[in-house]
């Protein structure tokens, strides 16, 4: 028999606490503008999709505390992709085959009006001849309208028996799941090769029940890190992309940092084989908080992608809330000239208040200008320097400040690298406090959109051809923005409230 809802008492029990104590932790030790776990623990966004005219967005989610457990999915829906309502948790750990977590995985509207979930399930199987424990990941899914799920009573639908051979059954995880033309469905999945190295497996499907192993989609060959978990491939301005987040990269220049990464593969298939032909490949974000992405198809059409606003490495800064984990933004993507793009959603717009404008403001030291200030803010700043013939050295932003306490983002004209640092957040843990990338595109003009909310900034560089994201843990109230040049720069801003 399948599980009704109703009938788990695990997923009962998660109902039950979010029902007594999330109502307990007041909005303003929450996230404006992005989705935080309802209470608890949240980590990658799973279950993406427009269900019935409205966007519904699933969590890898243990309500019980703020650290990692055996993982439910959290459920939000919203109209704007900028403001969610939390909704009951929507799956528990209750069954057999998924008894150690209902791990990532995705979601879709079919067409006889049931919303897919479509998801990983994890369970112990004994011992491994080491010791250690022996795990099994198969592929689940459940039905439901929006509020109430019902797993599938002949899960799996996808197990070992379907990997290729020498593939890992115990890293086999993160079906993304898509409608085909035909009536018929496609997924990609994480798992790991005979070499142990991470590789995109495609299946495909007439009903979203029999699955049948299609094709090798990609293959890390041990270039990118180990596992690649979270995999996403769909059409983009004519190319054809694959997003995926591998585990334990090594760093690679400015392009790459070690521990999880996040990696976008743009090319094409072969028509023979189905696999992925790469021809270009890049970090999809430069900051220090940004993992497991997962994208929906808007009804206007476009591709819009979130991500994990949190970097597995830099868990063990808790939380002094009772929640845990925030996703990204909603962003808009694109393809040009081989390289993805990324842009806040429009929506964002709707949610501005109080404009300030200033233009053509010379910053020769510190630069403080009146109403340029808050923590929910969206900020625009293009910057030049004064006298092309002796450009400033250097540039900086400071935001979420406060006497002692500060982030910044620092822009040096010389080898044209940005860097994001928190080391003046209020952090006390010995993790990632900054990042650096080089600018892809600059051209004596810094174009710069940085998105500040409570606990976070997301930075968007020119045109959304590099961004960078980081968590910061400083007191909501310090709210100071100020600007300072080594040399002569002038600038322009444009800043909103965000409510
Ligand atoms: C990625 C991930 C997924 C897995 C989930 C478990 O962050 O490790 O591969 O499904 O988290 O919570």
């Amino acid at each position: 028999m399948s599980t009704q809802y109703t009938d788990s008492v695990k997923l009962y029990a998660a109902r039950r606490h979010e029902a007594l104590f999330s109502g307990n932790i007041p909005a303003s030790d929450r996230p404006v503008v992005h989705l935080e776990s309802q209470i608890g623990w949240m980590n990658d966004p799973n279950g993406f999709s427009l269900y019935k005219g409205r966007y519904h967005l699933f969590y890898q989610y243990h309500p019980f505390s703020s650290v990692w457990g055996p993982m439910h999915w959290g459920h939000a829906v919203s109209d704007d992709l900028v403001h969610w309502e939390h909704l009951p948790a929507a799956l528990a750990p209750d069954e057999r085959y998924d008894s150690s977590g209902c791990f990532s995985g995705s979601a879709l509207e079919l067409a006889d009006g049931r919303h897919l979930l479509m998801y990983t399930g994890l369970s112990q199987t004994g011992r491994n001849p080491d010791g250690t424990p022996a795990n099994r990941q198969i592929q689940c899914i459940a039905y439901g309208d929006g509020v109430d799920y019902e797993k599938y009573e002949g899960n799996p639908v996808i197990d070992s028996s379907q990997l290729p051979e020498g593939s890992s059954p115990q890293d086999f995880r993160d079906p993304k799941i898509w409608a085909c033309e035909d009536g018929g469905f496609r997924c990609v999945l994480g798992s790991l090769d005979a070499e142990r190295s991470g590789q995109i497996l495609q299946y495909r499907s007439a009903d979203g029940i029999s699955w049948e192993f299609e094709c090798v989609l990609a293959s890390n060959h041990g270039r990118y890190g180990v596992m690649w978990e979270c995999p996403d491939t769909f059409v983009l301005d004519g190319k054809q992309v694959l997003l995926v987040s591998p585990q334990d990269m090594l760093p690679e220049g400015n392009e790459f940092m070690s521990g999880n990464g996040t990696l976008a593969l743009i090319g094409h298939l072969d028509d023979q084989t189905g696999a992925l032909v790469e021809e270009a490949t890049q970090s999809i974000d430069y900051g220090i908080d940004f993992y497991a992405t997962q994208t929906l198809e808007t009804a206007d059409g476009r591709r819009v992608m979130v991500a994990w606003m949190q970097n597995w490495d830099t868990t063990s800064v808790g939380s002094v809330q009772p929640w845990f984990g925030q996703m990204t933004l909603p962003r808009e993507l694109h393809v040009r000239d081989g390289r993805l793009y990324q842009w806040p959603v429009r929506e964002i717009e709707e949610a501005r208040r109080n404009r300030v404008a200033y233009e053509d403001v010379l910053v020769e030291g510190l630069c403080v200008l009146d109403g340029v200030r808050g923590r929910c803010v969206d900020l625009t700043l293009t910057v030049r320097s004064a006298d092309e013939d002796d450009p400033y050295s250097e540039f900086f932003v400071r935001f979420a400040q406060r006497g002692r306490f500060r982030s910044s983002l620092c822009f040096r004209t010389r080898d044209r690298s940005l860097m994001i640092n928190r080391k003046h957040s209020g952090l006390r843990r010995a993790v990632v406090k900054d990042r650096k990338c080089k600018l892809l595109s600059y051209d004596g003009t810094l174009r710069l959109r940085m998105i500040l909310d409570r606990f976070s900034v997301e930075v968007f560089v020119g045109e959304g051809e590099q961004t960078m994201t980081m968590t910061i843990p400083t007191d909501p109230s310090f709210d100071e923005i100020t600007f300072f040049a080594e040399g002569k720069a002038v600038m322009d801003v444009e800043k909103y409230d965000l409510v």
